[in-house]
């Protein structure tokens, strides 16, 4: 069993080789201090696990599921759920949201949790799809929401000019997914910033949060 001290030191290691944070991102922060988070939550893409780990912290209200393709993120969201005492308060799942036969994804994922979502949190996990990527990813969201479930959807915007990282998303290619004639409403969008590794674009680039209801 590895030692507290080595497996902070490998979260800490993981962080500064991947590029990635071990903080939650301060749109998530600012959505725990508006209440967003209650009923089921389901972090898609969760990465790392720090912004399902700050949410199942600071909302008693929310059971929350986090699911990432990436069988090594889960490792170390595991991890990181021991250091911090909370071993259980997050369900940690290995899935790919891609996956269009609800049988053959985990329990928390497959039928029987259809409509069961009460929030979708994706913190840059749709800039990260190519198109036909997204086709497949926005039904299982909807799928798993219930009706009048919120997505809140953050994405690097086309104003980030600096070249590299994740892809751009202008609001018209939210606006043309999700819309009252494919069953969403788009009720807000707001100028965000995401957070990265100090080491990258100093910490900051351009992003919007896009608040997505499902009708
Ligand atoms: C840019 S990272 C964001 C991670 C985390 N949400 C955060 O804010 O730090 C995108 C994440 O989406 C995950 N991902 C990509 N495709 C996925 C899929 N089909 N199913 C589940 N997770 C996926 C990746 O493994 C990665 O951890």
């Amino acid at each position: 069993m590895a030692s507290s001290y080595s497996l902070r030191f490998s979260c800490l290691w993981i962080a500064v080789v991947e590029n990635v944070l071990t903080w939650p991102q301060k749109f998530v922060r600012d959505l725990v201090l508006r209440r967003g988070f209650s009923g089921r939550v389901l972090d898609a893409g969760c990465g790392i696990g720090d912004n399902a780990l700050y949410i199942a912290k600071a909302c008693p209200g929310a059971e929350v599921v986090a699911v990432d393709v990436v069988a090594r993120c889960l490792e170390f969201a595991s991890a990181k759920a021991g250091l911090r005492g909370m071993r259980g308060r997050v369900a940690l799942e290995v899935g790919d949201l891609l996956q269009q036969d609800p049988e053959r994804m985990p329990d928390t994922l497959g039928p029987r949790a259809n409509g069961s979502y009460s929030v979708v949190l994706d913190s840059y996990t749709f800039d990260s799809l190519g198109d036909p990527e997204r086709e497949r990813y926005v039904p299982t969201l909807s799928r798993l929401l219930r009706p009048g479930g919120l997505i809140y959807m953050s994405c690097m915007s086309e104003e980030e000019t600096r070249p590299g990282g994740a892809r751009r998303v202008p609001i018209g290619d939210i606006l043309l997914i999700f819309n009252k004639s494919t069953g969403w409403d788009v009720e807000g969008i707001e100028g965000s910033t995401m957070e990265l590794h100090p080491t990258f674009w100093g910490g900051k680039a351009k992003a919007r949060l896009f608040t997505i209801r499902k009708l």
